[in-house]
């Protein structure tokens, strides 16, 4: 089953925004099978967004990611990678359409609150980077039957 990585970042946190962003992914129908609050070592955040090493906004990015604690998530379901991304909406919240996580409660690409993985082989590397194998818990949802044909 397709699974993705989404992590609250620390603005999600600090703005009390947890319950409704996971609130938003369970409503859609998708699994929750990790679920953990943790403050970010430097070497995990430089680790998870290493693809932006030589960008302008990567030692502010890292400097955010740890500054407060995170909540990191793993969820599972068909499609769920490039839902879960519209789900959370454009990286500039300015332009992300309303109806989005970031459309509706952001307003700048610094503090965007969530980040999903982009592909199916990311959400296979962030998986394995912010989880070990033994903090996943998939179960059966019992409302499966009234999800999927
Ligand atoms: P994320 O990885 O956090 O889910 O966001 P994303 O895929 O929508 O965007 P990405 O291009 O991967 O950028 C990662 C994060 O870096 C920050 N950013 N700042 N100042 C800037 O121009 C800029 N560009 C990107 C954002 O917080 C973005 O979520
Ligand atoms: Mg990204």
């Amino acid at each position: 089953m397709e699974r993705t990585f989404v992590m609250i970042k620390p603005d999600g946190v600090q703005r009390g925004l947890v319950g409704e962003i996971i609130q938003r992914l369970e409503k859609k129908g998708f699994t929750l099978v990790g679920l953990k609050m943790m403050a970010v070592s430097r070497q995990l955040a430089e680790e998870h967004y290493a693809v932006h090493r030589e960008r302008p906004f990567f030692q502010g990015l890292v400097e955010f990611i740890v500054s407060a604690p995170v909540v990191a998530t793993v969820w599972e379901g068909e499609g769920v990678v490039a839902s879960a991304r519209k789900l959370i909406g454009a990286t500039n919240p300015l332009t992300a359409e309303p109806g989005t996580i970031r459309g509706d409660y952001s307003i700048s690409i610094g503090r965007n609150l969530i980040h999903g993985s982009d592909a199916i082989e990311t959400a296979e590397r962030e998986i394995k980077l912010w989880f070990k194998d033994e903090e996943l818990t998939p179960w059966e949802p019992a409302q499966k039957s009234w999800l999927c044909e």
